[in-house]
Parts: structure tokens; sequence; C-alpha cells
């Protein structure tokens, strides 16, 4: 499953990408908001081990990485969980490389994976969830047009505290009402 997008290709995850993965996700802060932090590359080969190869199954994470065209360089990871209590809805998660943040890539990726779930998978509903204070990913969900439907309190516990969860949502209704035309090469 590739996706390519007018700077970008989205393709899944292999062994192959353990290095540069890990020069990005070991990253302490960059990363704090998120409950996985690679302390190794074991820690890697063991997270890509667990993901699933087939996409679309129901109650697995299925992996992309983000690659720029230009230098061919992966610059990010792109994560979907497909979940098992139905077959329409799933959740989104993004990482960039912070020497690539900036740029709208992970606009373009996440608008990429919508559109592709969305029109090829035909889900429904589409979820994230941030922490609070997590600005830059807040921003990117909300240029792109998701939806704030709740905010829970202390709700999970990560990296030795709680803290508080934002879900925020699209519906496939909210989607074909959005503009797409800057996503593709003309
Ligand atoms: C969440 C995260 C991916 C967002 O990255 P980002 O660089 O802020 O988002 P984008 O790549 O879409 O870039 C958007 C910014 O680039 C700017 N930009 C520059 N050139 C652009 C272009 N050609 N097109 C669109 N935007 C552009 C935008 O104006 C925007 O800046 P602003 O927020 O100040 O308005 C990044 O902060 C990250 O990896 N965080 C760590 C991991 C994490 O916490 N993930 C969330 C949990 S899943």
């Amino acid at each position: 499953m590739i996706i390519e997008t007018r700077r970008l290709i989205l393709r899944p995850i292999n062994l192959d990408d353990i290095n540069e993965i890990f020069e990005y996700r070991s990253d302490r802060e960059v990363n704090k908001y998120q409950g996985w932090i690679p302390a190794t590359l074991n820690d890697v080969e063991a997270f890509i081990g667990k993901i699933s190869k087939q996409i679309n199954e129901a109650g697995t994470w299925f992996q992309f990485v983000i690659i720029e065209k230009e230098t061919q360089k992966i610059i990010g990871d792109l994560g979907v969980h497909f979940f098992d209590s139905d077959n329409k809805q799933a959740e989104i998660g993004c990482t960039l490389n912070k020497k690539f943040h900036n740029k709208g890539y992970a606009t373009e990726s996440v608008k990429s994976i919508i559109a592709y779930l969305f029109n090829e998978l035909n889900k429904h509903r589409i979820i994230t969830t941030i922490d609070p204070e997590n600005i830059n990913s807040i921003r990117l969900v909300e240029r792109i047009g998701f939806r704030k439907e709740a905010h829970f309190v202390e709700s999970l516990f990560i990296n030795g505290k709680w803290v508080d969860d934002l879900l925020y949502a699209m519906i496939e209704k909210d989607w074909q009402s959005l503009n797409c035309d800057d996503l593709y090469e003309k």
C-alpha cells in the first residue's frame, strides 16, 4: 500500500527503517507527549515486529513511514489503529523528525491518510487523541478540520504521571466538504 502526494510518499514500515526511525523517535523532548519512546534500536525492532502486516485488520495498528520525495529520506511515521469494535472507525497518530517540522509535511501526510481511509476503505469516523499541552498536534488537527469532542481529565498514565487527553474526530461527511486540491501533484 503506497500513497503518493505532491511532496511525499507513504509506504509500510519495515525492518530496514530501524535506524532512521530511532533517530527521531528516541528524541525525548520532541516526543514527550508520546507513550512510546525507544531507548535502543532493539526497541524499534520489537515495535515493528508487533505492527500488523496487513492494512485494515480489525484490532491492529498499521504503520506507514513518511518519505520526502526530494531527498528519499524517512522524515516521520504515521500509525493507523483499526478498531476491533466495528470495521468503520480508525484512530491515527503522526510523528515527524524535528528537522522536518513546520513545512506542512504532517498536514500533507495526515490529509492523504484521511482521504485513503474515507475514500478507499470506506471508514465512517476517524479519531485522534492528544495531550492538551501538545500545541503543535492540536494546531495540526484543527487546521485539517477535526472536531474537538472531549477533554478527559487525568485519564492516561504516561511517562510516570497522570495526564489529560483530548479526543478529536472527523466523520466522512465533514471530510467531503473540505478542499484537498493542494494535496496531489497537478
Ligand atoms: C505533531 C507534529 C507532527 C506536527 O508537525 P508540524 O511541523 O507542526 O506540522 P506540519 O508539518 O503540518 O507543518 C505545519 C506548519 O508548517 C507551516 N508551513 C510551512 N510551509 C508550509 C507548506 N508548504 N504547507 C503547509 N504548511 C506549511 C504551517 O504554517 C504550520 O505552521 P503553524 O502551525 O505555525 O501555522 C510534530 O509536532 C511532531 O512530530 N510532534 C511530536 C510527535 C507527537 O507529539 N505527535 C502527536 C501524537 S500522535
